[in-house]
């Protein structure tokens, strides 16, 4: 029992149910779309279901599968299953999730939709090349130069609480550029921003006070608030953790070497000062719509946002609805999670609260939808009046993020056609075969 116990705790650390449910789906019995720069990958059914799930793995199965990426069949999972995280599991707790989903789930016979990518993706022999490249298949020591506490967070961040997966940049080939650890990526269409030690380009202004209460209720007064992918991390992860783990996580993390982003000039948390200029209300440049009759940015505003927000942007007295200046979303060089945030909205439930924020990229017909035009308009307007004013939104930025964020130059190559494809698997197998070579004298 405390072995299932432990499990269970390992998995809601692990955040398994957040990709392996889809959304009104059962618990762990798969189907979630995960939208990846090289296509659609569908999780599995991972209840112990003898047909349509993981009921016949045995323990090493299961093992080779989360710390590996290797099917029961043999064949290779895609990276989307973060194995290369949890490869840093030790067997003790490799062993514990194990019993969790054999005893302590609920089998559902219901197969998840197959996934297929396009070609050359769709080889998953090639995620061998890919591992032999970039999976590091050692399950995690500890660094003696550190605490017992640092240790701990290290364990976790690295492995079950995978951060690097959402916030460390990718190379060419997708994988984890293990130079700028958690110097900021996009995932979907959110941008899981730098949370290195950086002052300027990271969270190096946080106290571990904040970077603990942003990890268990996803928000910081006058910082950030969690939405999208990292909204549902601290609604179906982080919040339930033991106050020690969560400490030792954010002291872990605090030390992340800091990464600086020249571009990326003064911190996104004290951008843009509260506004009260409505005079721009019937527009200035930037914002101010060429055709008569399509609202401008101060409009759109008034008439989506200020009941909220405020007129002047400063939120609510009880500071629910946030100021959207000192906000990392309105001051982030980058104004992708601004337009996402308009497009997709906020909801997030934790112990004390549900944060909740319509999203306006809603179906053509629906009452809330705003057009790519307005949503740029808008954003501009907001930036320009409450947040990072030298940022600017295109119609493009915003078309992009609502098809899901960018897409990989991977796939636009494999798009071109079976030659590009095959280029891809070539420069795979090369870069494959001079990392073998390299090898003998390391
Ligand atoms: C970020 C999303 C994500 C998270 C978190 C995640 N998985 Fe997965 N997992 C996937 C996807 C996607 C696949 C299917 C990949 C494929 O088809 O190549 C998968 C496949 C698997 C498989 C292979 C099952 C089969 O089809 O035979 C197992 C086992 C598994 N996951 C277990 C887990 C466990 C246990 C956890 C938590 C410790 C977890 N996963 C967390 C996305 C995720
Ligand atoms: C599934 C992807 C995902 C995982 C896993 C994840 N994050 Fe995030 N994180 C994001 C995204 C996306 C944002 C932006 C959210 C927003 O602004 O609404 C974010 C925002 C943050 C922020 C706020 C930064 C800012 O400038 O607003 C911090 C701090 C943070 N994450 C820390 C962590 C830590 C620490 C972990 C691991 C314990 C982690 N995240 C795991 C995706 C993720
Ligand atoms: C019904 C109330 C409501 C309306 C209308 C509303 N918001 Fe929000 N907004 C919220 C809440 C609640 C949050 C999240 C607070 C939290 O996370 O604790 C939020 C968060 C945000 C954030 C931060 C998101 C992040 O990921 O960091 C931005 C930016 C934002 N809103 C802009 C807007 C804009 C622009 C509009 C108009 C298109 C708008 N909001 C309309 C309630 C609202």
């Amino acid at each position: 029992m405390a072995l299932i116990k432990r499990g269970a705790y390992l998995a809601t650390a692990s955040d398994c149910v957040a990709c392996h449910t889809a959304s009104h789906g059962k618990p762990f019995a798969g189907g979630l779309p995960i939208s990846t720069p090289v296509g659609t990958v569908y999780s599995t059914n991972i209840t112990p279901s003898m047909e349509d799930g993981i009921g016949q793995y045995t323990e090493e199965d299961f093992s080779h599968a989360i710390r590996l990426g290797i099917r029961r069949d043999g064949a290779n999972l895609y990276p989307a299953m973060p194995y290369t995280s949890y490869a840093r599991f030790n067997d003790a707790d490799t062993q514990a999730l194990y019993a969790y989903f054999m005893h302590g789930v609920k089998p559902v016979d219901e197969p998840a939709p197959k996934t297929s990518l396009p070609f050359p993706m769709d080889i998953r022999a090639s995620m061998k090349v890919w591992n032999g490249l970039f999976l590091d298949t050692k399950p995690f020591v500890a660094d003696p130069h550190h605490s017992v506490e640092w240790n701990r967070g290290a364990y976790l961040v690295e492995g079950a609480a995978h951060c690097s997966a959402c916030h460390t940049p990718r190379g060419f080939l997708m994988q984890e550029d293990t130079n700028r650890d958690l110097a900021g990526a996009q995932v979907g269409p959110w941008y899981a921003p730098n949370v290195t030690s950086d002052t300027a380009s990271g969270i190096g202004t946080w106290t571990q006070e904040e970077l603990v209460a942003y990890l268990r209720s996803g928000r910081v007064p006058g910082k950030a608030q969690a939405a999208g992918s990292m909204g549902e991390a601290v609604e179906h992860s982080f919040q339930y953790l033991d106050s020690t783990d969560i400490e030792a996580m954010a002291t872990y993390v605090k030390s992340a070497p800091a990464v600086h982003d020249p571009a990326a000039e003064g911190t996104r948390f004290t951008a843009g000062n509260m506004s009260s200029d409505l005079s721009s209300l019937r527009g200035t440049d930037g914002i101010r719509s060429v055709d008569v009759g399509i609202p401008t940015g101060a409009e759109l505003f008034q008439g989506n946002c200020a009941s909220c927000h405020s007129a002047h942007g400063e939120g609510s007295k009880d500071g629910y609805y946030p100021s959207l200046f000192h906000n990392s979303a309105t001051g982030a060089h980058d104004p992708n999670n601004l337009i996402a945030a308009i497009l997709y909205g906020v909801n997030r439930k934790t112990s004390d609260r549900q944060a909740f924020m319509p999203g306006f990229g809603g179906k053509p017909t629906d009452a809330m939808q705003l057009s790519d035009q307005d949503i740029a308009l808008l954003g501009n307007y907001v930036l320009k009046t409450y947040g990072r004013a030298d940022t600017v939104i295109t119609e493009q930025d915003v078309a992009e993020v609502r098809h899901g964020g960018p897409s990989s130059n991977l796939i636009a190559l494999a798009r071109g056609g079976m030659a590009a494809g095959a280029v891809v698997i070539v420069l795979l197998v090369l870069a494959f075969v001079v990392r073998r070579r390299r090898r003998p004298s390391l």
